[in-house]
Formats: C-alpha cells, sequence, structure tokens
C-alpha cells in the first residue's frame, strides 16, 4: 500500500506547518460565506488576528497565501513614481522588492549579505550617503526565512520612516505568532502575514493590517489596479464580517480553531514562548552532534526558521531526500545563493518533544554513516530536559 495515502509527513519545511490538532479537525467543516454562522466565525477570526498583531487597525483576511498579501500591500499603499526604501538582507526582502518594482520605478535597494541584518544607523547612513530627503514607502521582512535571519529593530525603523515622510510596511509572513510582534508597540503602520506558519493553520489565507492615519490616507490616495486585492471593496465587506469573493471558508474554520487554541486556551505568549524554547533545545542538540548554526550572530537568528551550514561529507539535497525517504521528515534546502550551502529546518506551529526527538535520532542515524558524531547522550539529554509546553 502506498505510505503517501497512509501517514502525513513531519512538516519541517519552514510552512506549511503542522497543524494544531484542533485546526486540523475543523477542516472537514462546510459552510456558507453569506450566511450568519460565517459571519460569527469570520468576527471571532479577525478579533483573534488582531490580537495577534496587536493593532487597532482592521485585519483584512485575503483568500491567497502569504505573496498574495505582499501583493495586496504592494498594489494598495505604493503607486507609479512613489518614491521606495526596500530593505533585502534574504529571498523574501527581495521578492518584497521585485513585487513593488512593478509598480514603481523609484526604488532603493538597501542590501547587506545574507546571514546579516542591517541596523538602523546603517539604514540612516544609506540615506544620507544617497542623499535621500522624502520617501514614500519603506519595506522590511520581520523574519527572513533565507536564511533564517530577523529583524529586530522595528521600532526604530518606523521612527526613521516616519522622519522621512515613509508608512513602513511590514511582512511578517514566518514570523508572526512565533516570535514577538507588535503593530502597536513598533509604530509599524502596515502589516502582513499568512495561515501557514506559526499559527498552525493550513495554506491558503493571509491577512493584512493598516493602523496608522498616514496608512489610511495612503489607501485612499492609490487606485487599486486589481479588483481581488482592494482593500476597499474589502473594507465595505467588513464591516458586516463578510470577503467580497468566495473565501476558502474551511481553511478559514480551521485559522479560527487555531487562533482560539493559540488566544484563548494557552494563550499567546505561552505559544510564543514555546517557539522559543523549541529554537533552544534544536540549536543545542544539533550543535552537540556536530552541527554549525550558519547564523552567527545570536540576536540576528531568526527563532522560527533554524538554518545550518552543511554537514561534512554529504550533501544538503542527499540529507533532504534520506530524511524524507526513511523517515518521512520533510526539510529545507537553502534558497537562491544558499541552495546546498544550508539545510533549514522550519520551527513553527505544531511541534512538540516527540517530533524534536524523532528530527535528532534521524539526524544522527544519517549522519553517523558519513562522519563521526559525538555527544549523542548530551543532545538526547537536552530534548528530555527542555522545559517544552508539549
Ligand atoms: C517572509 C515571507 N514572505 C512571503 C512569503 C510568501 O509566502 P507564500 O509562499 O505563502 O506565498 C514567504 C514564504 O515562505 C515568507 O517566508
Amino acid at each position: 500500500m502506498n505510505i503517501v495515502a497512509q501517514e502525513d509527513p513531519l512538516l519541517l519545511v519552514p510552512g506549511p506547518s503542522s497543524l494544531i490538532p484542533r485546526a486540523r479537525r475543523a477542516l472537514t467543516r462546510h459552510i456558507g460565506h453569506r450566511s450568519p454562522d460565517f459571519r460569527t466565525i469570520f468576527r471571532k477570526t479577525t478579533e483573534l488576528l488582531r490580537e495577534v498583531f496587536d493593532t487597532s487597525g482592521d485585519v483584512h483576511i485575503l483568500t491567497a497565501s502569504g505573496t498574495g498579501a505582499v501583493e495586496a500591500a504592494v498594489m494598495n499603499f505604493i503607486r507609479s513614481g512613489d518614491r521606495v526604501l526596500s530593505i533585502v538582507y534574504g529571498t523574501f526582502g527581495r521578492r518584497f522588492m521585485e513585487q513593488a518594482a512593478r509598480v514603481t520605478d523609484n526604488i532603493y535597494v538597501l542590501k547587506t549579505s545574507y546571514g546579516d541584518v542591517p541596523s538602523v544607523s546603517y539604514v540612516r547612513k544609506f540615506l544620507e550617503e544617497n542623499k535621500v530627503r522624502e520617501l514614500d514607502i519603506v519595506t522590511v521582512v520581520f523574519n527572513e526565512t533565507n536564511p533564517g535571519t530577523r529583524f529586530r529593530e522595528l521600532s526604530d525603523l518606523a521612527k526613521l520612516a516616519h522622519s522621512y515622510g515613509a508608512i513602513l510596511i511590514v511582512d511578517a509572513v514566518s514570523g508572526l505568532g512565533g516570535d514577538y510582534f507588535s503593530c502597536e508597540k513598533n509604530h509599524i503602520d502596515v502589516a502582513l502575514s499568512s495561515s501557514q506558519k506559526c499559527l498552525g493553520a493550513p495554506p491558503g489565507l493571509s491577512f493584512i493590517t493598516y493602523r496608522t492615519v498616514e496608512a489610511e490616507r495612503k489607501l485612499r490616495q492609490v487606485r487599486c489596479p486589481s479588483t481581488y486585492f482592494d482593500l476597499k471593496t474589502s473594507k465595505r465587506f467588513l464591516e458586516r464580517n463578510e470577503t467580497p469573493f468566495t473565501p476558502a471558508v474551511n481553511v478559514l474554520y480551521a485559522l479560527k480553531e487555531a487562533l482560539e487554541y493559540i488566544c484563548d486556551e494557552v494563550g499567546l505568549d505561552r505559544w510564543i514562548r514555546w517557539h522559543h524554547e523549541r529554537a533552544r533545545v534544536i540549536l543545542d542538540a544539533l550543535q552537540e552532534i556536530g552541527l554549525k548554526p550558519y547564523v552567527k550572530d545570536e540576536p540576528k537568528r531568526s527563532v522560527t526558521v533554524l538554518s545550518f551550514e552543511k554537514p561534512e561529507n554529504t550533501t544538503v539535497s542527499e540529507l533532504k531526500s534520506e530524511l524524507y525517504m526513511k523517515y518521512r521528515i520533510d526539510i529545507a534546502d537553502g534558497m537562491d545563493e544558499l541552495k546546498g550551502k544550508i539545510f533549514r529546518i522550519g520551527n513553527m506551529g505544531w511541534l512538540t518533544r516527540k517530533d524534536i526527538t524523532l528530527l535528532i535520532t534521524a539526524l544522527i542515524n544519517t549522519l553517523m554513516r558519513k562522519t563521526t558524531i559525538k555527544n549523542i547522550e548530551k543532545a538526547l539529554q537536552k530534548i528530555h530536559e527542555a522545559p517544552l509546553l508539549y
């Protein structure tokens, strides 16, 4: 019998992540999107998303993956001729910049090498050196999924953006719910994310929130060239707890269940802490057996995407394939220039001590055939003793 039909793999890619069991069960539900039940579910989901984003603004739910939310941000807040500063320190910052470049030619690209993260003082210097006086938009990725780094100075970046007359748009696709994030505390104008990463829900939905007067003004000024992603249309429907077009209703059901679990049952803070605790134990255990984190500078290292240098005497594609074919564990290769140089583990959503134990034993069993592995006992002990939620 075909194993594909029998058993799900252990998803350790940086999204989609393993589903919260409650969310998985909800996927079988069906509902019409113009019904009272839908409006109740939709209202609850948007309320919980506001809590997760920590935003006083509206949250629009789109039937699209994260790229759709990036597209919605570009189409609704950027217009031809706008001066944009795009901060690029990984693959998704680059994609954000490229999506913006479909709308405007005036893009300043601040790029650092992968593995590094620019500081706000560096951004300031960049703007001064380029004699930039005014900007309309600044874009940045909160958690860079390739190579596994994070931008921590969001509040200072927002202040810098505002001092240039710009609004700040943050892609929080791979960090929201897994690392500490707040639109309010960080003065973020627009933020976006999606369902299939740290919220333990299935792929198919993404979200965008805007909360400042400046963002609202920008939204009014821009004539959105997309019908599907027009937030002005979406706003009219949001007022009656509906979406303009048919949403992915069963994914929405699952997302509501996931968010209720996170916010009402476990508590958002505890859920995020669990991601941090898991990051610690995975990093510690893998380092014990000789693997080296790719991002050396700990404050720059992502909590939700853990990247490691290619182990000795094997290739990343060989490692990936052995883990998948023998253990049904799905990990990720590096992207762009890091393909074949690093492997990445998604520390997102529903991931338990049992899963981490399987990962480390499978890694040991695979790598010990190519190289000497030390400290196996210590690595296992770390997992046994880690203060994990599950
Ligand atoms: C930071 C970031 N932005 C955007 C995306 C695009 O999301 P999707 O693949 O859901 O379209 C991803 C996907 O991994 C991401 O990690």
